[in-house]
């Protein structure tokens, strides 16, 4: 088909389903298939997904995936998906140096594309793409980009309460996320080094916490104050596959008596800023805080009322009322699954608790509904948006490195 076909068919396809291409078929592989194939089972969606193809690396694995998670097809050529007409949308979910490369080449080509975070492991590849996005949007194409911590019903509502004015003017905001699995025995995965994935538990995790701050707060950062940059782990076990599940699982018994590499990322990032408004805020991320599995974390306290979030208890947001009689202040612990809390109402009876493939689910049914032309339940970040992340984290490596205030102005020109 040739390429202005293939753009007019995208833009005038209205109905039907929308034909889904995924690269990538590990850990976000395996969440994005769950939310595609599940998306039009809780949500009434006008168009739904249909799972077309999955492009991974090895063959006899790709294909395995395939027939389990259910995609019709498998190739391990991702290019070929470009010229695939059956295809409307790519999900990108391969490490973070191949973002650029594949979105720019699935835009231009006319197809829509959910990238996962970060945007990118370098500014510069970031910019790329939001030219390449911008340039596709003026055909009708759309992006997308999976902070899908914002679809966590407890999230939804902690945004929603502040855009209510429930807590005022915001005084902090305190975002941590921690995890443990970065020890000396983790081997040499793709991310630990810096040409694979930018950064470490920065672009990781900190990348998280700014979307997360950023959406609840309605608010952007302008100025990153101070940080520290820290690798605790200088080298590690080098393994013959990099790839693979999160914590090198079934990488880590091949890893002793081999050959050591030097990791080439950040352990632990750690920083403050300001916001437009006049918040301060301190965001942490690392791999190495023992006991913390994937404590993703944010308190926010306002003039009028605080909020605080803590994803190893993903159904719940902690509310503390600073308007009601002294006398009857406390913090309260709001159960978010009721039908009138965002998104829980597709799921199950009050209570009766979500996980963590839930929030995938939703942002799979709000992109179905976006490209089927419809509004999703909370904001999406597009390529645009997730730029002004990429920024605060570029803001952050750069204070940490040069030992001084660093101004987002400073960054986010063309
Ligand atoms: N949203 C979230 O909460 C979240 C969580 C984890 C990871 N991520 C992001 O998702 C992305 C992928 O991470 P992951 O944990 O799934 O990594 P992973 O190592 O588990 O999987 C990466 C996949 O990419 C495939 N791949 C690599 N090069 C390829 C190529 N040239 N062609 C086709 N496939 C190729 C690998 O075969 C593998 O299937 C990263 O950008 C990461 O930051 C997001």
């Amino acid at each position: 088909m040739a390429k202005n076909d293939r753009e007019k068919n995208v833009r005038t396809q209205t109905t039907g389903p929308i034909g889904v291409a995924l690269i990538g078929t590990k850990f976000m592989g395996r969440a994005h298939s769950t939310a595609w194939g599940k998306c039009a089972q809780f949500f009434d969606l006008r168009r739904a997904p249909a799972m077309k193809v999955v492009a991974g690396r090895n063959p006899e694995e790709t294909n395995a995936f395939a027939a389990k998670w259910g995609w019709e097809h498998s190739t391990t050529n991702w290019r070929d998906i470009l010229s695939n007409p059956e295809v409307e949308l790519v999900d990108v979910s391969t490490p973070n140096h191949l973002h650029a490369e594949m979105s720019i080449a699935c835009l231009e080509a006319g197809k829509h594309v959910a990238c996962e975070k970060p945007l990118a492991g370098t500014l510069a590849d970031a910019k790329k793409m939001v030219l390449a996005a911008r340039a596709a949007a003026k055909k009708g194409v759309r992006t997308f980009v999976w902070y899908n911590y914002r679809r966590c019903p407890a999230v939804a509502l902690a945004h929603r309460m502040v855009k209510e004015g429930r807590l005022g003017r915001i005084f902090h905001v305190r975002a941590s996320y921690l995890q443990d699995w970065g020890g000396p025995d983790t081997p040499l995965l793709w991310r630990f080094q810096g040409d694979l994935a930018g950064s470490g538990a920065h672009g990781d995790l900190n990348a998280h916490i700014i979307d997360m701050a950023r959406f609840i707060t309605g608010d952007e950062i302008t100025e990153v104050v101070g940080s520290i940059e820290e690798t605790f782990v200088k080298e590690r076990a080098v393994v013959a596959n990099a790839g693979g599940e999160i914590s090198g699982k079934g990488a880590k018994s091949t890893a002793s008596g081999k050959k050591a590499g030097k990791s080439t990322v950040d352990d632990a990032v750690l920083f403050l800023a300001r916001f437009k408004q006049g918040a301060v805020a301190s965001f942490e991320a690392t791999r190495l805080a023992t006991g913390n599995q994937n404590r993703n974390n944010i308190e926010i306290n306002g003039e009028k009322g605080s909020l605080k979030f803590d994803f190893e208890r993903m159904n719940e947001l902690q509310w503390w009322d600073h308007t009601l009689d002294p006398k009857l202040r406390g913090w309260s612990r709001i159960m978010c699954t009721d039908g009138s809390h965002p998104y829980a109402g597709h799921y199950w009876p009050a209570a009766h608790l979500i996980g963590y493939e839930h929030g995938f689910i939703s942002q799979a049914a709000d992109i179905s509904a976006m490209v089927a032309g419809g509004s999703p339940v909370v904001s999406m970040p597009d390529f645009e948006d997730a730029l002004k992340t990429q920024c605060v984290l570029e803001a952050a490596i750069r204070s940490a490195r040069e030992r001084r205030p660093v101004p987002i102005r400073e960054l986010d020109k063309f």
